[in-house]
């Protein structure tokens, strides 16, 4: 009988890659994955600290499983990932059942640190040293990314995959975790990226998203006085044949090069749209946040983004109830969301994380119903301009790399169903139409638009054509793979 793996993954792209990653290890260890968490050997959360309460999700789960554990003490669990880093023995103090403690910069220890719980049944840890515990090659050296090669059976879909080209971050935002969980930046050999990317465009891969927590901040350098930046790597892998679409997230605004933009709008495969996030329209705020930019360099850098790169989608990111957020501050992000046309933007409750300079230099002031309330009303005005920006695209034929069904064409079991997929400015398109096109890059024509998805019809393919749309539909069903979307997980 073969062994079996279940796990569970909560924050960003790093770790839905992460966790790929990890269970491509375990089935070359003969783990097979399963959907429920009591009936396999091994259990795993890949963990996200950046908000509490992505944290609490996590130790109701693991709560979820001590009588399980009891009755089956041969099984195995482990909490991998930032939250493991971060939280390290506090973990088993308050789930003392938890075997495997795992860092996000030793995550492919997991395979050897299995066999070794079973064998031992001693809890096991392996984690990376903290920012301050030694010299910086010290640390740098304990964090180690995690690139084996990759699985294609493992990828939600054959034809889009991520791709690491950093580890890290640091630029220390007051209010963040990640610089301590994922531990100092550094940036992978630009060979070992361009190599990755040749092996997922030969199993057929089309679209490759590249991923850093501020991936323009990447910087190679090779040691004779030549670097490679992510505009060198982007024209590098835009020669890969088969590829068609190149992203990247997430930004950091003040590393928003003009060489970046210039290979954003020269190669048509590079993706035109930039996650820029910003964080609050108010310069204290900004101060006291640590961002080391203002609002006025922001609006010049958003114009610049424009003016280099005609037609691009912008989105960013917002915490709202910030310690010390005045009213007349949160004003200042509205107006900044009001003008700024993003297409989307993820805005955030503050959630204060201890450990960091925040938690330590600011008290969290903002009462949860006014953080609420902020949210609501800075969402209300994003979503106007959403809609805006949507109803500007009627009309247009777009180029769709069709991801897969939409909510609705999941519960469609035969004839065209509802597929969902993503234009070249990564605007959300459905329209009907036979799943054989799911990995396909067609046209859509867009007659109607709400604030999140533009509604299209095909332009007619021969594909379409000659097929008769009455076989079964099959596509991965799989719910815990159904990243297609790339929505954040938290
Ligand atoms: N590296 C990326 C994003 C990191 S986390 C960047 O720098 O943009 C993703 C988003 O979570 C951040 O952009 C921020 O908006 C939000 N976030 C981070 N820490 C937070 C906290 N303590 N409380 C609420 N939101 C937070
Ligand atoms: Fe966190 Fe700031 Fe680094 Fe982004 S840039 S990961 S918000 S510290
Ligand atoms: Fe990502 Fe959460 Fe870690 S946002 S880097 S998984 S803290």
């Amino acid at each position: 009988m073969s062994k079996k793996l279940y796990i569970e993954t909560v924050g960003c792209q790093m770790n839905v890659l992460d966790s790929e990653l990890v269970v491509g290890g375990l089935r070359r260890d003969g783990y097979e994955l399963t959907h429920e968490a009591v009936d396999a050997d091994v259990i795993l959360f890949n963990t996200c600290s950046v908000r509490e309460h992505a944290e609490e999700k996590i130790y109701s789960a693991l709560g979820r499983l001590v009588g399980h554990k009891k009755s089956h003490p041969d099984k195995v669990i482990g909490v991998i990932g930032c939250m493991a880093q971060k939280d390290q023995e506090l973990i088993r103090r308050r789930a003392p059942h938890v075997d495997m403690v795992v860092g996000t910069g030793q995550l492919g220890q997991i395979p050897s640190l299995v066999k070794v719980v079973q064998e031992t049944r001693q809890p096991q840890y392996a984690l990376s040293l903290g920012r301050a515990e030694a010299g910086k090659k010290d640390v740098e050296a304990s964090f180690e990314s995690y690139d084996p090669v990759r699985d294609p059976s493992m990828r939600p879909t054959s034809f889009q995959a991520f791709v690491r080209i950093q580890i890290g971050c640091d630029k220390f935002c007051t209010y963040c975790v990640v610089p301590s969980t994922r531990g100092p930046e550094q940036s992978r050999h630009p060979n070992q990226i361009w190599g990755e990317v040749k092996q997922l465009a030969d199993e057929g891969c089309k679209e490759i998203t590249l991923l850093g927590q501020t991936v323009n901040s990447y910087e190679f350098e090779h040691g004779d006085g030549r670097r490679t930046r992510l505009s060198d790597l982007i024209a590098g892998m835009h020669e890969v044949p088969g590829i068609e679409r190149i992203k990247f997230v997430t930004n950091y605004p003040k590393d928003m090069t003009d060489d970046l933009l210039d290979a954003v709008r020269e190669l048509p495969k590079a993706v035109k749209y930039l996650h820029v996030p910003v964080q609050s329209g108010c310069n204290e705020v900004l101060k006291r946040m640590k961002r080391m930019y203002s609002v006025e360099f922001y609006r010049e850098m958003l114009q610049r983004c424009r003016e280099k790169v005609p037609g691009v989608a912008i989105s960013s990111d917002f915490i709202v109830g910030f310690c010390g957020e005045t009213e007349e501050a949160f004003q200042k992000t509205c107006d900044l969301v009001r003008e700024s046309r993003f297409k989307n933007s993820f805005i955030f409750k503050y959630s204060k994380r201890p450990g960091t300079k925040a938690d330590d230099l600011y008290p969290d002031d903002i009462p949860e119903e006014v953080k609420k309330r902020r949210n609501n009303d800075l969402l209300a005005i994003q979503n106007a301009n959403s809609l805006a920006d949507h109803k500007s695209k009627v009309g247009e034929t777009v180029s769709v790399l069709v991801e897969g069904p939409s909510k609705l064409g999941m519960k469609q079991t035969s004839g065209p169903i509802q597929l969902a997929g993503r234009s070249m400015t990564d605007h959300i398109v459905v329209f009907d139409g036979n799943p054989r096109l799911i990995g396909q890059t067609i046209d859509v024509r867009v007659h109607e638009a709400s604030p999140f998805t533009l509604y299209g019809q095909a332009v007619t393919t021969d594909l379409q054509k000659t097929e008769t749309w009455s076989e079964p539909v099959s596509y991965p069903k799989d719910p815990a793979n159904d990243r297609r979307l790339g929505l954040p997980l938290v």
